[in-house]
């Protein structure tokens, strides 16, 4: 093949946009660029892209970056609906047998939620939904409990929606931090929560709409769970009776994190007072990887 200031065919396009990249100064960043080149020119060929669908692939993404705002990012949602973002998760965090599973963050956390007490609740409006207590215990691999854990809690409500979401919620309604002490252990009020969609209104929902998908996520709770010596976890307990668990949006279930939300009468022990319907418990370890594992 020629060595061309001026490449015309389509290999010597490849071989000089891929040659480009050479003197990097980077290691890491020259490989990632030239393998880059190398898989989205493969993908040209393959796919024997036209002009008219590259012009529409470059408008998607732009809308998908005019979308994106301080509080929205259409970037990471496009990324976790074409399961970028569990693949990525899956290949830098496995976790060895018995250590609590990852998925994905999603666009609600919030940093800064409060520090509420043991066995307190995150609900600070009523019709949040049906009460569910959540216990557990935060132990590492070798089985310690580990104290000093911060468990950190966010889900949505009744509505579908999460407090960020939603200004009819007080800011940090169902969201919480909750430190353990030396048995490890966690207890919380909180609410049962419902299947959702995830945003829908922008460029990626226009994509699943174009191409027959929903945008309906398992009801879950997000727990991210962080202690010194130990990796972070960043996790969701899955409501075993959800109709989406097979066809998550974001592909982000693993049959580890689906657990049963167990019904209780208003008369069993334990119920939360004045509520007179059937309320919820959750019991659910979470197992952390020592840090230098
Ligand atoms: C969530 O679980 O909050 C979420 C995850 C990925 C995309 C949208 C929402
Ligand atoms: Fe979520």
């Amino acid at each position: 093949m020629r060595e061309e200031p001026h490449p015309v065919t389509p290999d010597e396009i490849t071989a000089a946009a891929r040659k480009s990249f050479d003197g990097a100064p980077d290691r890491r960043l020259r490989f990632l660029l030239q393998q880059l080149v190398d898989h989205l020119h493969a993908y040209v060929r393959e796919v024997g892209l036209t002009r008219d669908e590259w012009e529409a692939a470059v408008g998607f993404l732009t809308d998908t970056g005019r979308t994106c705002t301080g509080s929205r990012q259409e970037f990471i949602l496009l990324s976790d609906t074409l399961g970028l973002s569990m693949l990525v998760d899956a290949l830098q965090h496995p976790v060895p047998p018995g250590a609590t599973e990852s998925t994905v963050l999603g666009p609600f956390h919030v940093e800064g939620s409060p520090l509420r007490p043991m066995w307190s609740s995150t609900v600070e409006k009523e019709g949040s939904g049906e009460p569910a207590l959540v216990t557990g215990t935060v132990r590492g691999t070798e089985g310690r409990p580990v104290e000093g854990a911060l468990v950190d809690v966010w889900q949505n409500a009744a509505n579908q929606l999460y407090a960020v979401q939603d200004p009819g919620q007080p800011p940090e309604n169902l969201r919480g931090v909750f430190k353990t002490g030396a048995d490890g252990a966690f207890a919380f009020w909180s609410v049962r929560p419902v299947d959702y969609r995830i945003p829908d209104d922008g460029p990626v929902g226009k994509m699943l709409a174009a191409t027959g998908r929903h945008p309906w996520r398992p009801a879950h709770l997000h727990v991210m769970v962080s202690a010194p010596g130990y990796r972070t976890v960043a996790t969701h307990l899955f409501d075993a009776t959800s109709a989406h668990l097979d066809d998550d949006a974001v592909f982000g279930v693993k049959p580890s994190l689906v657990v049963d939300f167990v019904p209780h009468g208003p008369e069993e022990p334990g119920a939360p007072e004045g509520w007179n319907g059937t309320w919820y418990s959750v019991e659910r370890d979470v197992v952390l990887v020592p840090a230098d594992d």
